[in-house]
């Protein structure tokens, strides 16, 4: 009888790492399920940007260039990182709505044209307070009025798509203020359908290593019993 208890006891313990190891091989990436998008709002937002790169306190800074920078028009290959306040209005010192964190490119080698990736987020009101919306898109400086493709957002913009219409407003010297309207599409509000259904990303996991450790619970029961 002793041996049988060594032998259920070596059974329980195989048994149990073995449930181990599947769960933790299941764990990495749920089920797809069918997915609606469910009805669309559109926001629309518009502020000022302000690119600062001179002066005592630049919010854009050059961090990389090519050997060729300086040789080139365009200045092809120059890096700037930047955190650019937004504002209500094109006055640097009117209410503060948000940053536009991230970087610009000059990636034209015959035209001047930016390749501007960044992350708008927002503080201006406790509605968008820390949702952003993503920036990834060309930028042609030397037209007046351009375009920016949204890509992507967070919180109240989770799923966001959209884009921009830039117009400088003004420039002195490299410093420019340009005129954004937003015109951003996405569902609901992104933060009540996190919380009615459960996000992507977010998914309970650990659900489904619970059902298959109750089940090789109950399997090693049965074989415990069995076994005595
Ligand atoms: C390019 O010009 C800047 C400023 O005029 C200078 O600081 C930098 O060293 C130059 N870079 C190269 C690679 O020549
Ligand atoms: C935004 O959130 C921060 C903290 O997360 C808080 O300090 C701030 O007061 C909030 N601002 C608004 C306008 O709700
Ligand atoms: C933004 O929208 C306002 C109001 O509709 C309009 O007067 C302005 O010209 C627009 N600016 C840009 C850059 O599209």
């Amino acid at each position: 009888m002793g041996a049988m208890k060594i032998f259920s006891f070596l059974a329980v313990a195989m048994v149990l790492s073995m449930s181990h190891s599947q769960a933790q091989e299941g764990n990495w990436g749920d089920e797809s399920v069918p997915y609606t998008m469910g009805p669309e709002k559109m926001t629309k937002l518009r502020f000022y940007f302000h690119d600062i790169i001179t002066g005592k306190n630049p919010t854009a800074v050059q961090i990389a260039q090519a050997t060729g920078t300086n040789s080139s028009a365009t200045m092809f290959g120059a890096l700037m990182m930047i955190d650019d306040p937004l504002t209500e209005g094109p006055d640097p010192n009117s209410r503060l709505v948000g940053r536009a964190q991230g970087f610009y490119g000059s990636a034209g080698q015959n035209e001047l044209a930016l390749i501007l990736g960044m992350s708008l987020v927002f503080t201006g009101n406790e509605k968008f307070n820390g949702s952003t919306i993503s920036v990834l898109s060309r930028n042609p400086v030397m037209k007046t009025e351009r375009e920016f493709a949204i890509v992507g957002g967070t919180g109240y913009f989770q799923f966001a798509r959209g884009y921009i219409s830039a117009k400088t407003y003004s420039l002195v010297g490299p410093n420019a203020v340009v005129e954004y309207n937003c015109t951003i599409v996405h569902p609901r509000s992104g933060l009540e359908a996190g919380k009615s259904n459960s996000s992507p990303g977010k998914s309970d996991s650990s659900s489904g290593s619970q059902i298959s450790l109750g089940s090789n619970l109950v399997f090693v029961s049965i074989i415990a019993f069995i076994l005595q």
